[in-house]
């Protein structure tokens, strides 16, 4: 297995898998799988990004078909993924069936040259997720897989901060320096830990999370590879080893070790409520601090230069003139508002409101940009494999109860 750099520098370098023929200007994209997460991210993105065009969806149900044929005038549609995909009208596919169906789609689009998105998680095996990562390799396509936090402004803006300070670390004027001269030196010093703290609610989940032919690993492979990827991506370092305890579905506690000595710990409950944000990422590393709260917001500290706290827009908005502050306290105002909403409609989907930019979006922007030659890789396939691989590792130490080193998965 080789090992993939993953400092902010190298992926620039990383841009092999760039197309050698001249791209169009926009990219026309073939959809294949339109269910809830392609209908509420990446159709209507794909239908306005100024690179890219949504040109087909495919998917087995002919009700969804019609009714997206009725929204998109123009869009060709079909229950075919072959014939999408050996279309040449057709430049790039996006991939997001459910994970019952990655390696024949991924296979098909690398046959024909064409640069795949594909829905995490990557595939349901260590060993489709190999052949995937072969079959991408040996075709040379451009290729991205949906961690789509590396898309949210807020957690880029986080990550350039965070490794600025890593790689350059700025003294911080007024921290400690007792003992200056007789300080042991070790070698531990200044080197990175990471949290990763995630509330979500399992009454909320669809009902193929529960089938284990669907999802055989449940939530310690479908969620936590958004978050292996994000702490692999931070700590830019090889991980090595990992431990884990897990109650399944409900409650899972990670730690990654990295070859450096950076660690990371996730803890993941799904006993919890949308009423609270979900996700909270704390890195630490030369005397220095950076948070991003459900990516509303980050905070720092420590870090000479840094914002003390940036906030984000939010998505979707049906409460602008409440918690009009913004950021976490702003977005928890509007939350309350629109859950007493729900509450009085009886009607939970009204819960939603202003939502954190998770990045979605610009996955898909950035990918073009990627293929076109204009952007480092996004998620490519040794990054999204690496993800993979530790959470697979975490899955493997829970049910064995041990430490599972990478080299094992
Ligand atoms: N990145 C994120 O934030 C995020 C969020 C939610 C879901 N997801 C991922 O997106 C994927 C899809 O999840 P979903 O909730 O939309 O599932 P879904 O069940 O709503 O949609 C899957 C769709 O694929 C279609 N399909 C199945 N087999 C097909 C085939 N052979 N050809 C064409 N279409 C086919 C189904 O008819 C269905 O419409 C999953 O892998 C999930 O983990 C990602």
């Amino acid at each position: 297995m080789s090992t993939v750099k993953l400092t902010s520098e190298s992926r620039v370098e990383a841009t092999h898998h760039v197309l050698k023929p001249a791209q169009p200007q926009r990219l026309n994209f073939a959809v294949i799988g339109c269910g809830s997460m392609a209908r509420a991210q990446h159709i209507p993105n794909l239908a306005q990004l100024p690179n890219a065009r949504l040109l087909t969806c495919i998917d087995l149900d002919e009700a969804v078909l019609a009714e997206l044929r009725e929204r998109y005038h123009g869009l060709k549609t079909g229950q075919d993924f072959h014939a999408a995909i050996n279309d040449p009208e057709v430049h790039a596919i996006c991939l997001a069936t459910t994970e019952q169906l990655r390696l024949p789609v991924i296979e098909a689009a690398a046959r024909a040259g064409k640069p795949i998105y594909v829905e995490k998680p990557l595939a349901r095996s260590l060993e489709e997720v190999y052949e995937i990562q072969k079959v991408v390799r040996r075709a040379g396509v451009a290729f991205c897989v949906g961690h789509n936090r590396r898309g949210s402004p807020a957690m880029l803006e986080a990550h350039d901060i965070f490794r600025r300070h890593m790689e350059h670390p700025a003294p911080c004027p007024w921290r400690f320096d007792r003992n200056s001269a007789e300080r042991p030196r070790l070698s531990g010093d200044g080197v990175a830990g990471m949290s990763v703290r995630i509330n979500d609610d399992w009454y909320s989940w669809k009902e193929w999370v529960f089938d284990t032919e669907q999802a055989p690993h449940g939530p310690m492979l479908f969620e936590m590879t958004h978050f292996t990827d994000m702490c692999n991506w931070f700590l830019a370092d090889e991980p090595q080893a990992v431990i884990a305890l897990s109650h399944e579905p409900f409650n899972h506690g990670v730690v990654i070790r990295y070859r450096r000595g950076a660690m990371a710990t996730i803890s993941m409950s799904a006993n919890g409520t949308f009423g609270y944000p979900k996700e909270l990422y704390e890195c630490f590393g030369n005397g220095g601090a950076v948070v991003i709260d459900h990516m509303l917001e980050i905070r720092t500290a420590g870090i000479a230069g840094a914002p003390d706290r940036k906030i984000y827009p939010m998505i979707h908005d049906r409460h602008p003139a409440v918690g009009a502050e913004g950021g976490v306290p702003g977005w928890l105002a509007k939350k309350r508002a629109a859950c007493q909403e729900a509450a009085a409609a009886g009607d939970s989907n009204l819960i939603f409101t202003a939502e954190p930019n998770k990045g979605h979006a610009a996955m898909l922007e950035r990918f073009v940009e990627e293929i076109q030659g204009r952007g480092p890789v996004v998620c490519g396939v040794d990054e999204a494999v690496l993800a993979t691989r530790v959470a697979f590792a975490a899955i493997q130490s829970a049910k064995e109860k041990r430490v599972v080193r990478l080299e094992e998965v």
